[in-house]
C-alpha cells in the first residue's frame, strides 16, 4: 500500500473516525512497527511534516531515519539514459533500491519547482521512487499534492463541524513568493469527498488545475464567497495557467476580521507556515476561531493512521 494522494483513501469518513480514535489513545499500537524503520527523505524544508511524521512513527514503535537531500545527500538524477557528467552524482534507480534495503517505508517531500509544468505534473521525484523502491511510499508533499495535510484538515473539520453540510470556503490570499498548488489541490480533492457546500475563491487567473477542481464552485468575489461560511481555509498558490507566476499580490485579498464578520462565525484554517499580516491579520490568526494549532496537532494522527494502515498491510 502507498499513500500518494487523496485517491488512496478508500473511505474518508472511516479514516477520519479511526484517526480521531488514535488521537484519544496514541500509544495503543506502540509495538506495531517494532524493529522496523521509516526513511523520511526531504528535498525541501519542513517543520510540521518532519516532526509530526517522526512523532507518528515513534508512537507506533517505528524507527524514523531522516535525510535532507537538499544539503546532505548526493544530488539525484531522475532522467533515464542521461550521461551523468554534470552536477548529479547518483541516479534515483540506485538510491531508491538502496534506501529500500535500510527502510521498511519511504516517505518523501519534493515540492514543485514551478519551472516546467509537465515535469511537476508528472511528480518526477515521488513517481521515480515509487518505480524503483521495493517498499511502500508516503507522500509528504509532492509537486501536485499534500495528502497528509488534507487528511489532517479533514480530521480538524470533523472535530469542529456542527452541521450536516457546512459551508467551507478555500480562499486564495496574497504572498510575496510563488508557491506550489499542492496544499490547495489536496484540500479540494478532500472536500469533494465531503458532504459540504464547498466554494473556492481567488482572483481571475488563479484557477487551479481544472482536472482537480472539476465541478467545484468558483466565486471570484471573495466577500460574496465568505457570506455564511462555517470554515475559511486560506492558502496562497501561484498561477496554474501562467504556470508558476505571480499575477496578483492584491492586498485586498488578505483575511481580516472585517471579512470574517461576513461569515457564520467561521473557523479560520491554514496549513502553516503562514506570513502574518500578509495572508492573514494577527487579529484573525490569534483569535478564538483560529484552528491552525489544532490542524498542526492533527498532522501527527493523520500520519499515524497512514503508517498504521501500511504496517497492517505488509
Ligand atoms: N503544513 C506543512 O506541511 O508544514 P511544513 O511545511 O512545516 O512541514
Amino acid at each position: 500500500m502507498n499513500y500518494l494522494s487523496i485517491n488512496d483513501i478508500d473511505s474518508l469518513h472511516d479514516w477520519v473516525q479511526e484517526a480521531i480514535s488514535i488521537k484519544k489513545d496514541p500509544l495503543k499500537y506502540h509495538t506495531l512497527g517494532k524493529d522496523k524503520s521509516i526513511g523520511l527523505l526531504f528535498f525541501n524544508s519542513s517543520l510540521r511534516t518532519r516532526l509530526s511524521t517522526q512523532k507518528a512513527a515513534l508512537n507506533l514503535g517505528l524507527n524514523p531515519i531522516v535525510m535532507n537531500f537538499s544539503n546532505e545527500g548526493w544530488a539525484l538524477e531522475f532522467e533515464d539514459g542521461t550521461i551523468m557528467d554534470q552536477g548529479k552524482s547518483e541516479h534515483v534507480k540506485e538510491a531508491a533500491q538502496v534506501i529500500s534495503q535500510y527502510c521498511d517505508i519511504i516517505a518523501i517531500r519534493a515540492f514543485a519547482l514551478l519551472e516546467d509544468k509537465e515535469k511537476d505534473q508528472a511528480e518526477e521525484v515521488l513517481q521515480n521512487f515509487k518505480k524503483y523502491a521495493s517498499v511502500p511510499i508516503v507522500n509528504m508533499e509532492s509537486s501536485v499534492g499534500h495528502p497528509l495535510q488534507a487528511l489532517a484538515d479533514a480530521i480538524t473539520l470533523a472535530e469542529y463541524n456542527q452541521k450536516k453540510s457546512p459551508k467551507v470556503v478555500l480562499s486564495w490570499a496574497p504572498h510575496p513568493k510563488a508557491l506550489p498548488h499542492a496544499v490547495a489541490n489536496s484540500f479540494v480533492e478532500m472536500m469533494q469527498l465531503q458532504d459540504a457546500e464547498f466554494v473556492i475563491t481567488h482572483p481571475k487567473g488563479y484557477e487551479l488545475d481544472p482536472e482537480i477542481t472539476k465541478n467545484s464552485k468558483i466565486e471570484y468575489n471573495q466577500e460574496e464567497a465568505f457570506k455564511n461560511a462555517d470554515f475559511i481555509y486560506v492558502k496562497n498558490w501561484s498561477s496554474f495557467s501562467d504556470y508558476g507566476h505571480i499575477i496578483s499580490k492584491d492586498k485586498n485579498w488578505m483575511i481580516d476580521q472585517q471579512k470574517m464578520n461576513l461569515t457564520n462565525n467561521a473557523k479560520f484554517m491554514h496549513c502553516l507556515p503562514v506570513r502574518r499580516n500578509v495572508i492573514v491579520t494577527d487579529e484573525v490568526l490569534d483569535g478564538e476561531n483560529s484552528l491552525v494549532i489544532e490542524q498542526a496537532n492533527n498532522r501527527t494522527y493523520a500520519a499515524q493512521l497512514v503508517l498504521k494502515k501500511i504496517l497492517e498491510n505488509e
